[in-house]
Formats: C-alpha cells, structure tokens, sequence
C-alpha cells in the first residue's frame, strides 16, 4: 500500500519538529508524524508521502523550501511550491491551493507509481485532495483535526471570513472523502452532526495513541517537586492539577474560581496550573497574557497565596513527573474547558493514574465514560465542578479504582493498534467485495450486542466461530447503542462487519454500501420518525419527571431521549402517565433496571427488524432475533423465532407474550449460537 498525505499548514519537517514556532505547528502535526511513524513499521504499507508546501522561514534555522527529506526508510517530505514564497497562518493559505493542487497533479503525473490513497489532514488540504481526484481517480479519505462549526459555535472566529471558508471546505470533504476519521465519539456523533453533507455512516472513529509508557513510569521527580512546592505551605496536601494553554477556551479561570469558592477544597487541597511557559507577560500572544493576568487577579482576590502553585517555566520532560507528583499526593487532574475537541491531557493523567474531573463538553465525555477513571461536569458551574472535585479527593477506595481504570484504557489509546486499523479499513476500501444482495431464501439474524454478543469471551469466540461456518447466515444487529459506538465494539469482539445495523434502540438503521466497509443510512426511516416527534416538548415534559437523571449528552440522539433511573421499577409507567396527561405520543422503554429510552410512537428494535424484513423481502419464518434485556423486549416478541439468552434480565423474563421464544440454556453468545442451532434444526434443544 502506497499512502500519501496531505498537510499545508504550519512548519513541517522529517524530524525534530518545532513545535510552537508558529501557532498552526502544534497538534496535527504531532498526530501525523506519530500516525505515519506506527504506519511505516507495517509491513502492509510500501510507501509513504508526506505532501506539505514550501515557504522561506525567515524565523527558523531549517530549509523549509527544499523539495525533499527523508523521514524514515519508507517516508518521504515532499514540498510543493505555490505562487507566494512566504510563510503563511492557515487562515491565509487559501490563495495558494489552486498552484498546490496544480503542482500535486504534476508531482503525481511524473511519478512511476501512483498513490492508493490520499489522506488529506485539515479542510484545506481536502480541497487539494480532491483535486488529484478529479484528475487521477485517486480516492482520499480525510482527517478534520478540528472543526469550524464547533470553533464557531463557542464563539472562536477572530476573522469570520476565513471561518466561513473553512466550513465550505469541511463541506467539501465531507461530501467527497471516501471514509472520514474521527478521534472520538464527539467529533464522529456531535461535532460533525450540523453539517449538511454529515453521513455518519462513512464516518469511522479510530482511537489516536499517546505514549502511555512515558507517563504510566513517571516518576515524581525532585525537579519536578522543586518547580511546584517552592509556592505552597503545605506542599503534600492532594494536588487538583491542570495543564492548559492560557487561551480563554481552556477556562483555567474557572477553575481558580471554584476553588477560591470552596473553603472545603482550600482546606483540602492545592491547586497547580501548569499553563504554558513565559519570560515576561508582556511578550506573550495578546489572548494568552491577558488570561494570565486574569488569573493572578482571582488568586489575589481570593488569597490563594501558599494553596496555589502556577510555574513560570518547566521542560516538557518535566510535564509526566508533574503528573506523578499529583498522583503521589492523591490528586486529581482537572480539564475545565468550555469545549475540548479530543482531551489529550486527559489521556496522560488517565496513564499516570490520576482520576480526572473533566468537561462534558467534547471528546472529554468520550475518554471519560471509555476509562471510566472520573466525572463530568458542566464548565459553566463553578459550584458543580467544585464539588465533583471533592468527591473525587473524598473517597480513597473509589480513588484507587478510578487510578485504575486509568492505567488500564489508556493502554487501548496506542499508535500501533491505530495503525492497524487505520490499514485494515484502507485495505478494505480498497478491496472488500460489495455485499450480496440478500436473497430471499436468505436467513436473518438479528442480534442484540451488550449482555447478548459480548459480555463473554468464551461466548464472542463460540459466536465467531459458529458465523464463519454460517456466513449464509446475513448478520444484522439490534442495539441501544450508538451506530459508532456498537461499530467500535464489534470491532474489538473481532465480530464480522454486520449487513445491517439498527441503532438507538430501533431509531437509526444502517446498512453496509457497496464499498463493503462504510454505512449508508436508512434516510427514508428517519423522515416517518420525525413526523410525529416533538422532541422538545417530550424531553421537557420527562424532565418533570421525579427520579429520572439525563445520559450524557452522547447518548441523547436525534430520536431517542435516554435517562437514568434509580430501581423503582414503577418509574416507566410513571414516564408514561406523565407523558400522557401532557398529551404527548412516545415510546417509553426501561432495559437493565436502569435505563430508560424515550422514542417516537411505535418505535423499537421491533419495529426496525419489520423495517428490514420489508425492505429485503424476507418471510417472519427466516428471521430470528436474539436478545437479554428490556430492549429487546419488543423485537423478541414481534417475530416468530426468538431466543432469550440464559443471562437474560428479570424485566424481559416478566414481559408478557414472549412464552414462543427459545430460552437458551447457555448465556451470552453460547446462548445464541445454541439457539440458532435449534431454530436452524441442525441441532435439537440442549439437554
Ligand atoms: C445503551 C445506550 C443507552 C441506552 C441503553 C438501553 O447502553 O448507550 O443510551 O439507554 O442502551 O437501551
Ligand atoms: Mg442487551
């Protein structure tokens, strides 16, 4: 496999980048030189380009106009001209991508050999991507970094025209690329959702890495103690530690103040900001000093003298022992930022085993419910962040929990695994054979994942094996997760990629397109869902509702509402009354005695397998759903032939009219591949 990407901004080079230097050579940068690092060492891949512009770099030592150097053995720098020779900010770059795409088609006419695939890293380089597409049929497949519709919503366009370019560009992309990767479940579900050519299905969320082994070794190093404990009293109380730039998105204010708020954490603990490194303020960009005056006014007015520790200069070799010094101390890390793309911190305190208290706005609620090592709160309330905070530091048995569940994710969060991925799925644009039309002879089975799939590894692997001896067998799944969350689990169970997802429990479907790796959504479900779904009222009118808790914001979709309940198994028929009494239509469902989905009238897993059926054609006798909880409920008492796993939960075993279904006697997916045997009369029931 030949990979070429694409990256026009800020400072690039084969090695020894210089971060920082201008303020676009930062994060993207460090992600594709670690990204194409792990991908060289594959032996899948032959060779890789990286395509970048040449400029004069006055303000350097290094030649960024030489056409050519060499990373590593398979990793080549290409620089391109354009028609201005100075280096320019992204927002400027714009003039320059008609020459770059020119140059690229040349470079690539030229060449013996002609790129697989285009990765283009940032919207302006999708524009030139798509460029050598229209020219050379090479297909790409697109990085967004970040994104202009989010930047924008939280109020960050210091030149709105640029802003809006960029947007068309992401458009562009997103309309165009064969496959688009996201960092985490925000960016894939949330951050890219306002866009008008947003198609979740040809969006794929592949885990970046860290370097975990940096950080989990980490030791509390005497530097690092000799930096922060020359501003404290008492400088062994627990540690709240955050690290950020001073940029006002990064709200370190709102941090000093909940804690200049809360005599308990002032008695409790010390704060340490770590926020950048500086000479003297007024050197410093103009939104970094004024957030650092900002900052020394709140620990003036409120006396935060000895509690607090914010050092003027350290190393980045420094930063892991920093974490450990915290860690020592039974600290906790603390992310308070209005919005947060990925939350890259938040992985390094998780591997240095420092529970996080972090924002829910953005990737952080991704990380956190993945490593479950922390909270989120709202960065707008002081007092909640004040108190999830304390919590945190109070309770020394959930403490060593969270510390870890830390250590153990972040190992998930690697480059190689990345890689892996990465190549498999571009391996698989390339060549997976589109999927059979299914016939209508054909057998369905639609499987429930959590507690039906997985929840077993004897059971994933009986499962697995029984499907590569049954592929006549057109897998479909039937679950309450999100459509890229239940990918991303099917992913790691090493399970074949479904025929067909139904999502959100029953209100998003999706079936696998032609390319054989990405999704198409069906749009024509959506459109009768939303004829009668007001969802506003609904939510509000749930809200009313005493006892019931909202999910995260991930987890409440277009059309499906979800909370939490306590274990007053009265609490969905009192949702309903409510409901009711306002004159509102949903679907009310309670699974696992805590979850509660609210959906439009009618809708459940039940109602998308009937979705299914119509659509391929297919008779109820050739349909078998398999399933263990509430959720389940409606789907498994629908269809003819359904199996109820032997874990099942008490809630689906009371449901009424589900006495036709096969009770496996086997749990998990023992229990469905026992079942399916029954069903498929190669077997008889397990005695
Ligand atoms: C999954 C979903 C959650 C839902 C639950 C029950 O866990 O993530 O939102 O409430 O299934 O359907
Ligand atoms: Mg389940």
């Amino acid at each position: 496999m030949y990979i070429m990407h694409i990256a026009l901004q800020g400072c690039l080079r084969a090695n020894t980048v210089e971060y920082g230097i201008t303020s676009d050579t930062g994060g993207h940068i460090q992600y594709l030189m670690q990204l194409v690092s792990a991908s060289a060492s594959d032996p899948r891949v032959e060779r890789i380009d990286i395509v970048t512009r040449a400029f004069d770099a006055p303000f350097s030592a290094h030649d960024y106009r030489r056409a050519e150097e060499t990373v590593n053995a398979k990793t080549r720098l290409i620089r391109l001209a354009s028609g201005k020779p100075e280096y320019l900010d992204k927002e400027a770059l714009h003039t320059e991508l008609d020459d770059l795409t020119a140059a690229l088609n040349a470079y690539i006419a030229r060449a013996p050999r002609r790129p697989d695939f285009i990765h283009a890293h940032y919207a302006d380089a999708a524009e030139v991507a798509a460029g050598a597409k229209a020219c050379h049929g090479i297909p790409f497949v697109f990085t967004a970094h970040s994104l202009g519709r989010v930047k924008q919503a939280h109020g960050g366009a210091s030149d709105p025209a640029a802003l809006a370019r960029r947007i068309e560009y992401e458009e562009g992309a997103l309309a165009r690329a064969a496959l688009v990767f996201a960092s985490s479940r925000d960016e894939a579900e949330l951050q890219y959702a306002d866009y008008e050519n947003y198609d979740p299905g040809r969006i794929r969320i592949v885990r970046p890495g860290i370097d975990s082994a940096a950080f989990r070794d980490a030791r509390p190093a005497d530097d690092a103690h000799a930096l922060l404990a020359r501003f404290l009293t008492e400088p062994d109380k627990p540690v709240i530690l955050a690290i950020a730039r001073p940029v006002a998105r990064k709200n370190l204010l709102g941090l000093v103040r909940a804690y200049g708020q809360s005599p308990t954490l002032r008695e409790r603990a010390n704060l340490v900001i770590v926020a950048g490194t500086r000479q003297r303020l007024a050197d410093l960009e103009p939104e970094l000093a004024e957030n650092m005056r900002a900052l020394f006014e709140a620990i003036d007015e409120y006396d935060l003298h000895g509690r607090i520790a914010y050092p003027k200069q350290h190393r980045a070799e420094d930063i892991p022992a920093i974490y450990a010094w915290a860690r020592e101390r039974g600290g906790v890390f603390v992310n308070p930022a209005l919005n947060e793309p990925f939350g890259l911190t938040l992985l390094e305190a998780a591997a240095a085993g420092l529970p996080v208290v972090a924002t829910d706005s953005g990737g952080p609620n991704d990380i956190v419910s993945y490593c479950d090592n922390g909270e989120l709160v709202s960065p707008h309330d002081t007092d909640g962040l004040a108190t999830a905070i304390e919590r945190v530091l109070a309770d020394r048995r959930r403490w060593g929990r969270l510390s870890r569940n830390g250590r153990r994710a972040a190992l998930d969060y690697d480059w190689h695994e990345h890689a892996n991925r990465y190549h498999a799925l571009l391996a698989d644009l390339d060549a997976a054979p589109a999927p059979a039309p299914v016939s209508p002879r054909a057998r369905l089975l639609v499987c429930d994942i959590d507690g039906t799939l997985v929840g077993c590894r004897t059971g994933v692997r009986r499962f697995n094996a029984w499907q590569a001896e049954n592929d006549d067998v057109v897998l479909a799944i039937a679950t309450g997760r999100s459509f890229h969350s239940a990918l991303d689990v099917l992913e790691q169970a090493g399970i074949r990629r479904p025929r067909c997802l139904i999502t959100s429990v029953g209100s998003e479907i999706y079936h696998l397109a032609d390319d054989g790796t990405t999704y198409r959504r069906d749009h024509g479900w959506s459109h009768r869902l939303a004829a009668n779904w007001p969802r506003a009222d609904i939510a509000a009118c749930v809200a009313d509702v005493p006892g019931v808790l909202a999910q995260s914001p991930l987890e409440q979709r277009r059309f499906k509402l979800s909370y939490l309940t306590g274990d007053d198994p009265a609490i969905a028929t009192a949702v309903r009354r409510h409901l009711r009494c306002e004159g509102l239509k949903a679907s009310v469902i309670h699974s696992h005695g805590c979850y509660l989905d609210v959906l439009p009238q009618g809708v459940s897993k039940g109602a998308a397998v009937a979705r299914l059926r119509d659509r391929y054609g297919l008779p109820p006798e050739q349909v078998i759903v398999a399933g263990d909880s509430g959720n389940d409920a409606e789907m498994l008492r629908l269809s003819q032939q359904s199996i109820i796993v032997a874990n099942a939960e008490a809630e689906l075993i009371a449901y009424p009219g589900l006495t036709h279904a096969y009770r496996a006697r086997a749990g998990h997916g023992r229990g469905v591949v026992e079942g399916m045997q029954y069903f498929l009369g190669a077997g008889v029931r397990a005695s």
